[in-house]
């Protein structure tokens, strides 16, 4: 079966082609982060233009690589829902007309669920499991009974967490995206300065306030004309963050009896967080973490996330499938 994916939710366009959930045929992926670093964020207008402008040349660069002529592609599969409302009407409209030329089936698929199922292409993944979603925009913590079930059992209050890095970045002067930096500078440091632990109810998460003691300490100290040692904030920032992921993931797993772990989204190419899970892993879980390719927004988790919702056998979508900013992963 030849799926072909399109993602384009926040500042990357990308389009896949993979065959059996597995065989990741193309991978295509233009980000626009040189464009948005100098504003230090994603500004959401400036993304969708930049989608509207690449994203014929992305499924051009993406049948060409996979050598795949577009009668053979057997469904499409689009992210709707969630991310810049903008953005994802550009990748689904291009879906759309795509399947419209070419009378094949739509596959609506969930941004999140995108992110979780990446790691089907390299790992085998087994359920019951607990999911830790961490990106820029969410960071949840989901029980999968089965293949393509979906219980969301905690979330943040706040912060994303990689929204929280991407701030800590901002104030260190360290540029945008910053969970990279900030997580490659925390290597170098070590952990010398102390940072509330908000550790929140249940399976829930907090993170503005870590975040504002970070920024309210490099301003005290600016103030007071200190130097700011950053990788050892950084590295002092990360331990706080990865600790508690790692805690209340491993507590989701004991207390639903989950074998498997699943971790998922941006901040899952972070590589103390890895470490972590590795290190603390006493009860010998399986954990499953995508190699960093497949961590950032890419279509080929796409594509494999409609593999397996086509095997849950969920209806498939029609031309009126619309795009969402904000939806719960269902
Ligand atoms: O999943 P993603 O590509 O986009 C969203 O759907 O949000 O995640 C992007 C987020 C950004 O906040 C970025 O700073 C963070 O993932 N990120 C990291 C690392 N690599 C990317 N955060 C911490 N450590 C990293 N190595």
């Amino acid at each position: 079966m030849l799926i072909l994916g399109v993602e384009s939710s926040c500042d990357e366009t990308s389009v896949a082609i993979v065959r059996d959930g597995k065989e990741v045929l193309s991978n295509v992926v233009i980000s626009q982060i040189d464009i948005h670093t100098k504003f230090g964020g994603v500004v959401p207008e400036v993304a969708s233009r930049n989608h509207v402008y690449q994203v014929g040349l992305v499924f051009e660069e993406a049948f060409k690589k996979a050598n795949i002529l577009p009668k053979d592609i057997d469904y499409v599969a689009v992210t709707y829902a969630p991310g810049l409302i903008g953005s994802l009407l550009v990748g689904l409209t291009a879906a759309k007309t795509f399947a419209l030329i070419h009378n094949k089936p739509l596959v609506a698929i969930h941004h999140l669920a995108g992110h979780i199922y990446a790691n089907a292409i390299e790992h085998v993944m087994k359920f019951p499991a607990i999911a830790l979603i961490v990106s820029g925009g969410n960071t949840e913590l989901v029980y999968m009974k089965d293949n393509y079930e979906f219980e969301i059992i905690g979330e943040t209050y706040d912060d994303a967490v990689g929204e929280s890095y991407d701030k800590v970045a901002r104030v260190l002067g360290l540029g945008y995206p910053g969970g990279p930096v900030v997580d490659k500078l925390a290597r170098t440091g070590n952990i010398t300065y102390k940072l509330p632990k908000p550790y929140v109810d249940g399976y829930n998460f907090s993170f503005s306030g870590l975040k504002s003691a970070v920024i309210n300490l490099v301003h005290n100290e600016e103030q007071r004309g200190n130097e700011i040692r950053k990788a050892d904030l950084a590295a002092s920032f990360q331990d706080v963050v990865t600790e508690i992921l790692v805690n209340k993931t491993f507590m989701a797993a004991k207390d639903y009896n989950c074998q498997n772990i699943i971790v998922a989204g941006g901040v899952s190419a972070n590589s103390g967080l890895k470490e972590r899970f590795n290190k603390n892993n006493s009860f010998n879980y399986n954990i499953n973490i995508p190699s960093i390719k497949y961590c950032t927004d890419n279509a080929a988790m796409i594509a494999v996330a409609a593999y397996y919702k086509l095997q849950k056998k969920e209806d498939l979508a029609d031309l009126t499938l619309n795009a969402y900013a904000n939806m719960e992963l269902h």
